[in-house]
């Protein structure tokens, strides 16, 4: 990418200047957060220890406890060995027994099937409890980390406990009622208007934080600080200036073991309609008046208005989809998608997707947005690449070097995050060579300090009553009204032939000629 070894780099980047020169002063008031599925994969992997890296890292207050409410007939003890062990498998050398000791003590467990309104009427009482003893004040944030289908049951069954109310701060009555859901949020468009009824119905907006963790990547963030922060990129960043932009979230993982939930997603619903979007609509956004929930959101959902939707013959020409068959990623022999665990043999679902995009508005007519992202590519890379329009050859025309190639400016979310300007320099030497070099920057040597993890970061806000990070209702639906009318068009069309690129290859040929088309080509990563 950059042509070098980056720096050593400290494991996490740094804090953003802008978001916390606002907000240095918000410590989260006390609360409780009442985890539902607790016993899967995502607390495991990432909430557990990210709850547990914000409390020894972080301020909280004392009276921050969590508690878990699953099926499994676990009580107290056994929840905090379990979650010991989680967190101990995701932080290794980096947990340590003293920050355990304080941490434990936070935790309680409710066992209960979710379709159990007693279940519900105990982990009020439990709350109620912890209210009393460590002076939780009532505040309550409730994380739907189960299959999205439960989402309603349990969202009713809340309601029907007194769970609920609709409090925010300051109308009197005791504390607030924070919902924070996973994504999946719906699987197409009228599932995602059905789901967002479903909670409307119970919580107001305001009470409603989706989580899309991208959103909490410092890089994605530093996107905003980037484009605003600055006074010499945002003159530039329009079709005046810019040819086209590329977006990348390759992956060398496969679906690690998440066979059957990916048979119901695949790439598009996975990564597509929610953190390429997102990040999309940061790259493309107005500047907002001011920074905050509703303006930022405000204009990120402009931009997917803005886009023009794909229909029929354009989904044929301008969206690519392709499943990885067998093949070596990073040297190791890799499985084709058909042949792992809980995936059907005969799957036709797509593990890549590559699209086209125009945003049909004064900034950006005639600039092309291309977007790809796979499964079990070569590497794994995140980043949004902005290429310029390529400056006039003619002087250099009487001599023997090549014509200068486009500058790119390089915004790399992960990993080696930071951002690199490609340009043309003088080769040393009596003739008149032009070569491209890159000024880089890189997070992990700029800075010393590092910030929460993606989701402790997005937890924090929501601890804060702070929304901007999150996905509103109407991009959400924006997004699916956009994604939906592709999926249609793949259920209602000849099944692909897949395998379509082998494991370890940067996806089928068909995405190639996608852009080739247009007369351009992916960058080389
Ligand atoms: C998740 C997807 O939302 O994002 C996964 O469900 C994907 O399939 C993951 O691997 C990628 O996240 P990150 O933070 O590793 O880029």
């Amino acid at each position: 990418m950059t042509g070098h070894a980056p720096p050593a780099a400290p494991s996490r980047p740094a804090m953003n200047p802008l978001r916390e020169g606002l907000r240095l002063d918000q410590t989260p008031p006390p609360c409780t957060m009442v985890i539902f599925g607790v016993t899967g994969d995502l607390t495991h992997r990432k909430l557990m220890p990210q709850l547990y890296d914000l409390t020894v890292d972080t301020p909280l207050p004392a009276s921050f406890s969590i508690v878990g409410f699953a099926r499994r007939d676990w009580d107290d003890e056994r929840f905090r060995s379990e979650m010991h062990g989680a967190v101990k498998g995701a932080l290794g050398e980096e947990m340590d027994d003293a920050s355990w000791q304080g941490f434990a003590p936070r935790l309680s467990y409710v066992s209960a099937n979710f379709d159990e309104l007693a279940g519900y009427q105990r982990l009020k009482e439990a709350l109620d409890r912890l209210d009393t003893e460590r002076g939780a004040g009532g505040n309550r944030i409730f994380y739907l980390a189960t299959p999205p289908s439960y989402y309603p049951t349990i969202i009713n069954n809340l309601n029907a406990a007194g769970l609920a109310q609709r409090a925010v701060p300051g109308d009197g009555q005791d504390g607030w009622t924070r919902l924070v859901i996973e994504k999946p949020f719906g699987h197409d468009l009228a599932s995602a208007q059905s789901l967002n009824n479903e909670i409307a119905g119970t919580f107001a907006e305001s009470q409603v934080y989706r989580i899309d963790h991208y959103l909490g990547k410092e890089t994605v963030q530093n996107l905003l600080v980037f484009r605003f922060g600055n006074g010499i990129f945002e003159p530039l960043w329009n079709r005046q200036y810019i040819d086209n932009v590329q977006i990348t979230v390759s992956e060398a993982i496969g679906i690690e073991g998440r066979g059957e939930f990916y048979e119901e997603a695949g790439a598009l619903r996975d990564i597509v309609q929610n953190h390429m979007f997102q990040v999309l609509s940061l790259i493309a956004m107005e500047p907002p008046s001011t920074i905050n929930e509703k303006t930022v959101r405000d204009e990120k959902v402009q931009v997917l208005q803005a886009i023009t939707p794909l229909r029929g013959a354009s989904i044929a020409s301008d969206v690519v989809r392709g499943q990885y068959g067998p093949g070596w990623v990073a040297g190791r022999v890799a499985p084709g998608y058909r042949s792992e665990k809980g995936v059907d043999p005969d799957s036709s679902v797509e593990t890549y997707v590559a699209m086209k995009v125009r945003i049909d508005n004064w900034r950006w007519a005639g600039v092309p947005f291309y977007l790809r992202t796979g499964k079990r590519l070569p590497q794994r890379t995140t980043e949004i690449a902005v290429q310029f329009r390529t400056a006039p050859a003619l002087l250099f025309a009487g001599t023997s070097t090549m014509p200068p190639e486009p500058n790119v400016l390089t915004l790399r979310i992960q990993p080696d995050a930071g951002i690199s300007l490609r340009f043309a320099a003088k080769v040393p030497g009596a003739e008149m060579q032009i070569r491209s070099v890159n000024m880089d920057f890189f997070y992990g040597t700029a800075f010393t300090a590092s910030g929460p993890d993606d989701y402790a970061r997005l937890l924090l806000d929501c601890m804060r009553g702070d929304q901007t990070l999150f996905a509103r209702r109407d991009e959400v639906e924006q997004a699916w009204t956009l994604a939906t009318p592709i999926l249609d068009y793949w259920a209602r069309n000849p099944r692909p032939q897949f395998p379509n690129y082998e494991a370890g290859t940067w996806g089928p040929p068909e995405a190639d000629a996608l852009i080739q088309r247009d007369g351009r080509r992916w960058r080389r990563l």
